[in-house]
């Protein structure tokens, strides 16, 4: 399964580069199969240095500044023992992996490594669900841009998702507890 996290590697003079990217992990997190474009500085590093940190976090600040590449201020760094590399800190859990293949025939390169260290700062806070009518209301929103942009295939997919998110919510409405009073 996908796991969207930030993943620090080592630049050539040093520093620290800090990308978010959702590597494919098993269950238990032993492994982590990185598919970073080869243009990104992820893979070049990795490939120059096969050790890096993987980091869960429900710190959406650090995330939406990682996929904007603006990281000011620097988020706080701590060494790892195992591997060369750095650990953000703050996060909620961290992964140092080494790298045991890296395959990039294709434009995106498949990187598949091995957890050799981990830690826990704190828990994931938890995820803060929006009311049903409310996601059903931005649906309908998007459904707007659908009718004016999609083809045959995205109708479809549109269609897959709206039915999804309509059972779940009545699905829900009928585990929820009768309000007393
Ligand atoms: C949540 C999230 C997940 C991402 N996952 C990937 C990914 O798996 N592979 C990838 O190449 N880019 C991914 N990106 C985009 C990279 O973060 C982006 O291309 C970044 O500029 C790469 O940084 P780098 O050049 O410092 O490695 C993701 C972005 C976000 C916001």
């Amino acid at each position: 399964m996908i796991l969207e996290g930030i993943v620090t590697t080592l630049n050539a003079d040093q520093s620290t580069n800090i990308a978010a990217m959702g590597p494919d992990v098993d269950r238990e997190i032993t492994r982590l199969c990185l598919r970073p474009y080869r243009s990104s500085t992820t893979y070049q590093n990795l490939k120059r240095h096969g050790e890096g940190v993987f980091h869960v976090t429900d710190d959406v600040e650090l995330v939406a500044h990682c996929a904007l590449g603006l990281l000011e201020p620097p988020p706080r760094l701590v060494p790892t023992r195992v591997v060369r590399g750095n650990i953000v800190a703050d996060v909620c859990r961290w992964y140092a992996f080494r790298v045991l293949r890296l395959d990039d025939d294709q434009a995106r390169a498949s990187i598949d490594c091995q957890i050799v260290e981990q830690g826990r700062f704190r828990d994931f806070f938890g995820f803060n669900l929006l009311p049903g009518d409310e996601i059903q209301g931005q649906m309908e929103q998007l459904s707007i841009l659908v009718e004016k942009t999609a083809g045959d295939q995205e109708r479809r997919a549109f269609e897959f998702l709206r039915h999804y998110v309509q059972n779940e919510i009545q699905t829900m409405g009928e585990l929820r507890p009768a309000r007393q009073g």
